[in-house]
């Protein structure tokens, strides 16, 4: 590793922190919202150097970075360390961390127990959590004890199997009135905003019409105040089709392939390192340290330090 931690990317101008008065401030505007989500300390940084104003840990974490085939099993421990690093490499964009599965569903106690969790261990400012129904009392018991909270309705991966798989929501008069309902009841509850995955466009559109608070579209259309993307996706990281709603703007992947390839190769051709990548020793230092180990005595014998 490097033994010079540089900071390889120029900033775009740290502003001030973000707050919620001032997210609440960019929907009455008109001013768009961006938010994407970090893991790590160098992802933390990017975000903070590209100047979004949110920046969600999200459990998407589970397939990005760890390596799950689902958001499921991913546990409270794991995203609190993905979190806290985040944290040490943003000082600008709001930060939430995204409560996983089974970390709040259970009673409102367990809810807030781990909401805390995020914001004392990983000094998070907010929690995101999916779903309406029983979700809004837990935001609301959330919120009660001082934490903000964003809520996710549409497409809530965690949940996914039960709507049929990873695909579109609200494309049924039924379905989409289910979607209002829930937006609505999580505004209601206090959220101060919600995220709206995977819905048509003029659902997205209409929904709008009705919501006060500021809400994140993951394809979910134009309409929306802010759009979400996950990092890796959006920069070509995670292999595999991306979402219809992804847009990627870098192949990182191929870029990180074909340069790790590359180090194989000069390693194996014996091209690298090169003296410029070598240490060097005065050479009457290396004569002393040759006389010294052409000594009789230190024939076959241990080293003694
Ligand atoms: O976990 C995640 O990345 C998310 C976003 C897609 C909103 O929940």
């Amino acid at each position: 590793m490097s033994t010079h931690p540089v900071d390889h990317v120029t900033r775009a101008g740290k502003g001030k922190p973000m707050t919620l008065p001032r997210l609440a401030e960019m929907k009455r505007n008109g001013e768009p919202i961006v938010m994407v989500t970090a893991y790590d300390h160098p992802s933390a940084q990017v975000a903070e150097a590209a100047g979004v104003d949110i920046v969600l840990v999200g459990d998407s974490a589970a397939m990005t970075v760890l390596g799950y085939d689902s958001t499921v099993p991913v546990g409270m421990d794991e995203m609190l360390i993905l979190a806290a690093a985040v944290r040490r490499g943003i000082e600008t964009p709001l930060l939430v961390g995204d409560m996983p599965f089974g970390s709040y569903e259970g009673s409102n106690e367990l809810a807030v127990e781990n909401a805390q969790r995020f914001v004392k261990e990983a000094r998070c400012e907010a929690v995101k959590l999916e779903r309406g129904g029983p979700s809004v009392d837990r935001a609301r018991a959330i919120i009660r004890a001082g934490i903000p909270v964003m809520g996710h309705v549409g497409l809530t991966p965690q949940t996914a199997t039960a709507l049929g798989g990873y695909k579109a929501q609200g494309r049924t008069a039924e379905r989409a009135a289910q979607i209002a309902e829930e937006a609505l009841a999580l505004q209601a509850a206090g959220c101060f905003s919600i995220v709206f995955e995977a819905v048509p466009a003029e659902v997205g559109e209409v929904l709008m019409e009705k919501l006060e608070v500021p809400v994140i579209g993951i394809g979910a259309g134009r309409s929306t105040d802010g759009q979400v993307l996950v990092f890796h996706d959006l920069l070509g990281i995670f292999g595999g089709r991306p979402a219809r709603f992804v847009k990627r703007y870098a192949n990182l992947r191929e870029d990180m392939v074909r340069a790790v390839s590359a180090y194989a190769e000069d390693v194996r051709e014996r091209r690298f390192p090169t003296s410029e990548h070598t240490y060097a020793i005065d050479a009457d230092e290396l004569a002393g340290f040759r006389r010294y180990l052409d000594q009789e005595s230190l024939a076959g014998s241990a080293w003694d330090w």
